[in-house]
């Protein structure tokens, strides 16, 4: 196929595909209840202060949600957040209570039965947060061009995104994009499904198995290599937990490939592609009022408050080149280097990379 073709015929695929998304999420499903998968379903523990925020979530949003995990950071406040998919808008209304009066949310959308969901309740929740003026904003546009939604290069201190990406043709362009608007020092932080193989062509092209948020899932290894690419060679797992397929024609079409929903973090800064140790320790202060007693990096760090931890390089840059930094003291001269980084006295890799490969080992 020579290159025009190649181009015509996968922006058909993609226009196809989008279709095929956008009539699923604007008339066959009504409610989460008519999912046939527990993919786009939370199963996740959500946070304590979320769980309360959840309480003055109007009834409809909350029925129309369609998220497979909880992306919702700590310090927010008075932060300019980015919602990727944001659907009914249920994650943008827990943020606009978590970034106060101060900060702003952003969600951006194609499907217009989901915005007109969402725009109907910014009063609704403006009144039970006590806000004269709304904080949060819904655009109509496509993740893979957030450009002409008019969001800006370097404008954005977070980006969280809920069981979106799979449903994407081209992760290449919305991950660029993602880091496009990022402010350096910022964060993408999203939850989403991931699969431990790659899957085949003629499973991508099953409309319903795609638009569960199945058969789009990224290959872990090739989400990594995609990272890679664009300059970003580690990311963070903070919780990963196995999707059940339900369905039993699913199974069979599918079930030789499993899925994982998983909520990851990656920062906009420059890191290593391992685990380096200049002989550093970082100490939590314990001042984020929503964490006071200790400070979850990710599945391998919990900080407890005051208590001395040696960490990598990579981790050490996280914490002191993003909105964390206030939170924490990191002692070490960084220009002396001690090899390679180990977790434990049993671990023979690196603890940062070797995130990468603990959900396959799982
Ligand atoms: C599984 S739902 C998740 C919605 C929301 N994040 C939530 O947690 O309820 C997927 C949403 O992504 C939107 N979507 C899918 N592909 C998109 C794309 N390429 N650009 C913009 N929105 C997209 C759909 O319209 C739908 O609202």
């Amino acid at each position: 196929m020579d290159l025009i073709c190649k181009k015509f015929y996968i922006t058909e695929q993609t226009n196809v595909v989008q279709q095929t998304v956008n009539d699923i999420y604007s008339k066959v499903l009504k409610i989460n209840e008519d999912l046939k998968t527990s993919a786009c379903c939370t199963k996740e523990t959500i946070p304590e202060n979320v769980r309360e925020i959840l309480k003055d979530i109007h009834p409809e949003v909350l029925s129309k949600y369609y998220g497979c995990g909880s992306p919702v950071p700590l310090a927010l406040k008075g932060k300019t957040v980015l919602d990727l998919g944001s659907g009914s808008g249920r994650d943008c209304f827990i943020l606009s209570k978590l970034v106060g009066p101060n900060g702003k949310v952003i969600g951006v959308d194609m499907t217009d039965e989901q915005l007109e969901v969402a725009n109907s309740y910014i009063s609704y929740h403006m009144d039970r947060f006590g806000y004269d003026k709304p904080n949060v904003i819904f655009k109509k546009g496509y993740i893979e061009d957030l450009q002409s939604t008019g969001i800006e290069d370097e404008s954005i201190d977070i980006v969280i995104s809920n069981c979106v990406l799979n449903l994407s043709t081209d992760k290449g362009k919305v991950f660029s994009e993602i880091f496009r608007v990022l402010k350096p020092g910022g964060e993408l932080y999203f939850s989403d499904v991931f699969s431990g193989s790659r899957i085949p062509e003629s499973l991508v092209k099953d409309p319903i198995l795609f638009g569960e948020c199945l058969s789009g899932a990224m290959y872990v290894e090739d989400f990594r290599r995609l990272l890679t690419s664009l300059g970003y060679p580690e990311y963070r797992t903070l919780s990963s937990r196995k999707i059940d397929l339900k369905n039993s024609g699913f199974k069979q079409k599918i079930g030789m490939i499993d899925f994982h929903s998983i909520t990851i973090r990656i920062f906009k800064i420059p890191l290593e592609d391992r685990c380096e140790n200049y002989g550093q320790i970082a100490i939590y202060k314990g001042n984020l009022d929503e964490s006071p007693d200790s400070f979850v990096l990710d599945d391998n760090h919990v900080f407890k408050t005051n208590e001395p931890v040696p960490v990598c390089g990579n981790t050490s840059a996280i914490l002191q080149k993003t909105r964390y930094a206030e939170y924490f003291n990191v002692v070490g001269d960084p220009s002396v280097h001690y090899g390679l980084f180990k977790c434990s006295s049993e671990s023979k890799r690196d603890c940062c990379s070797l995130m990468k490969y603990k959900y396959i080992i799982n």
